[in-house]
């Protein structure tokens, strides 16, 4: 496995790839590496010949009075992780690589980024989508993997790749959860045992909405209802937003059908945990 620094070398490593006719599949991650990440790197190994993982720690998706300075940061780790899952290189630019001085253009997602995380984070799907735009650029991938758990950053990415013609698929691969239900995510390092297994109810919500669901269950605000009460179950956790949407487009339901997005975020202190799910009602 080869780490590579630069975008300019990464962009010749890709076009001589592609020059060979290899397939390239991309894992865009800011590190801190966890089975969610390698469930991404091993499924990318096993649908093309080459897999390339990006780690940085994106500074223009984090608001000013986020946690980009303590960001966990674990390079050496992540190294041979991201080998072990099957990885060919890592990409691990600097911010100046990435963002010389001067820099001025930007991606700019619509509606689809202006509900849900992009209400509670203005400007951060601004900063991923520009970032990633940059990455398909240089490592030319010809397919990029993302999880479901940053349910709306794959749809923004989606719609990204649909409005400019991006000539590469985007791969949405499902959420790694802990024995215990909860979605993996890199901020885990922020909580306390005690926290974590507090935050097993959000999933259980998430299940017994299905549940309901299922069981002909449609009016979102009964739902809604039922998911608080299990979280408030626990003390120490508040509820963002619970929220009920269609999967495409991200517009909120009124009324329940298609395929629906239910996504939840969870704050315990300061981090904010966010899960969801997917259900097609008819
Ligand atoms: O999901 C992430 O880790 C980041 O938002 C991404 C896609 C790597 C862009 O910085």
């Amino acid at each position: 496995m080869q780490i590579i620094n630069t975008p300019k070398s990464m962009q010749k490593i890709a076009e001589s790839l592609r020059g060979k006719r290899k397939t390239i599949g991309l894992v865009p991650t800011m590190g801190a590496l966890h089975e969610g990440h390698l469930s991404l790197i091993k499924r990318s190994a096993m649908e093309n010949d080459i897999t390339v993982v990006s780690i940085f720690v994106n500074p223009t998706q984090f608001g000013p009075n986020e946690d980009f300075a303590r960001y966990p940061r674990a390079f050496k780790k992540d190294r041979l992780l991201a080998q072990k899952a099957g990885a060919d290189f890592i990409f691990h630019p600097t911010a100046s690589a990435m963002y010389p001085d001067n820099f001025q253009t930007f991606v700019i997602p619509d509606k689809i980024a202006d509900k849900l995380e992009g209400a509670a984070r203005p400007g951060h799907f601004k900063g991923v989508a520009t970032i990633c735009l940059k990455l398909f650029n240089i490592i030319k991938p010809h397919r990029a993997y993302f999880g479901q758990k940053d349910a709306q950053q794959l749809a923004v990415i989606r719609q990204m790749a649909r409005d400019f013609n991006l000539d590469l698929k985007i791969v949405g691969c499902p959420i790694v959860r802990t024995r215990t239900g909860v979605a993996l995510s890199s901020r885990h390092v922020y909580l306390s045992e005690s926290e974590l297994r507090k935050a097993t109810v959000i999933h259980k919500a998430l299940l017994a909405a299905r549940k309901e669901i299922n069981a002909g269950q449609r009016s979102i605000s009964k739902l809604r209802k039922l998911m608080a009460e299990i979280i408030g179950s626990e003390s120490g956790l508040y509820i963002e937003y619970i929220s009920f949407n269609r999967w495409d487009n991200l517009e909120e339901l009124r009324t329940l059908s298609g395929n629906t997005l239910i996504s939840l975020v969870v704050r315990i202190g300061k981090v904010r945990l966010l899960d969801n799910t997917l259900i097609r009602i008819r």
